[in-house]
């Protein structure tokens, strides 16, 4: 276990789901398919849908300012602002700097930060380093998404996958003992092409061709990234506890990536996890990628599932290919 300076730790957490709710049987009219395919292979009932005139920093600063209130912190306290997401508000500038303003968080850096559905994950990490290192104080790490604008609403293969929504938490120095213990990041680029979305950056700008080819939504190969989910969620677990010391039966509570309820219980099992300690909601908001990770901890939160002193464990893996874990003493 490494040395750590300072223990940083979750001080306020907030969430936000856009109002609209999308279910299974709504799908069965738009494409060819069931409510019994989807709950069967995903575990998925319904999804949030942004509202046309939202877009990922609305959610992001309404779950920002959630978790503000939570910890009981002024915006102009804020250090430093991380927001991961794959569905920003444009290319630049960063959804961070758009929600730094939106909070009037005068005094605080911004940047996003890219990692799939690992990018809640990715960015707790980062920002617990700035805390440990003595650099700040008050670090808001915020994870969100509006996956509905980059499906392809005619691809049943994704479409029926995902949904939109944000979570968000404060970051603050907390006693030694408590707090983020361990963190993990991976990532495996020659799996990239396997979820991707392929147009609208350098290597393949819009043009009337990549719009009508459909290049603007999200692509995926979704056998292999199963099996490389089922792989990497187990693994990284394990390995984030080891490095907190934590034996896999002082886990008490698991906080996967909400993907597929089959992705979650093969982690579970290699965890040797009896389910009760294992957070889904991925029934009520499908895959929301980056808020997927801090909306289950909000609900396991908010249904009194976490005491003080509670060992948890995070993990997530997502585009790129990515995967990260934390564990994290309540
Ligand atoms: N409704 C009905 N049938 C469907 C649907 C649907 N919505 N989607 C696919 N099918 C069909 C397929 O066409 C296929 O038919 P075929 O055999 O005639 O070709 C059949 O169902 C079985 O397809 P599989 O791909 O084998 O189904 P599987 O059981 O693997 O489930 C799924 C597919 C749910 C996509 C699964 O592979 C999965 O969850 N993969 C991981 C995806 C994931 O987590 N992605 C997010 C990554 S995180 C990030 O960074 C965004």
């Amino acid at each position: 276990m490494h040395e750590r300076c300072r223990s940083a730790g979750i001080v306020g957490l907030g969430t936000y789901v856009p109002e609209r709710v999308l279910t299974n049987f709504d799908l069965e009219k738009m494409v060819e398919t069931s409510d019994a395919w989807i709950r069967e292979r995903t575990g998925i009932r319904e999804r949030r849908i942004a509202a046309p005139d939202e877009a990922t920093s609305d959610l992001a600063t309404a779950a920002a300012r959630a978790a503000l209130a939570d910890a009981g912190i002024a915006a102009d306290e804020v250090d430093l602002v991380i927001v991961a997401t794959a569905t920003p508000d444009m290319l630049f500038p960063a959804t961070a700097c758009i929600v730094q303003e939106k909070l009037d968080a005068r005094r605080a850096g911004a940047f996003d930060v890219l990692a799939g559905c690992s990018g809640f994950i990715y960015a707790l990490a980062c920002g617990a380093q700035f805390i440990s290192s003595g650099a700040m104080d008050t670090v808001l790490v915020v994870g969100a998404e509006t996956l509905s604008r980059i499906l392809n609403w005619e691809d049943r293969n994704t479409c029926v996958l995902f949904g939109d929504g944000a979570g968000a938490v404060v970051l603050r120095p907390v006693p030694r003992e408590k707090g983020i213990l361990a963190t993990l990041l991976g990532a495996d680029g020659s799996g990239g092409a396997l979820l991707q979305l392929p147009a609208g950056g350098s290597r393949l700008p819009a043009s009337h061709r990549t719009v009508e080819e459909k290049l603007h939504y999200v692509q995926m190969n979704g056998r292999e990234v199963f099996k490389f989910a089922v792989r990497v969620m187990g693994d990284a677990a394990l390995e984030v506890a080891r490095e907190a010391g934590l034996e896999p039966g002082e886990i008490d509570l698991f906080i996967p990536h909400q993907a597929n309820v089959r992705i979650i219980d093969a982690a579970a099992r290699r965890l040797g996890l009896p389910m009760d300690k294992v957070v889904i909601n991925v029934d009520r908001y499908g895959n929301t990628s980056s808020a997927s990770v801090p909306l289950a901890l909000a609900d396991a939160l908010n249904a009194g599932r976490i005491r003080a002193g509670d060992n948890i464990v995070m993990v997530a893996f997502g585009a790129g290919l990515t995967w990260a874990a934390a564990a994290v003493r309540w």
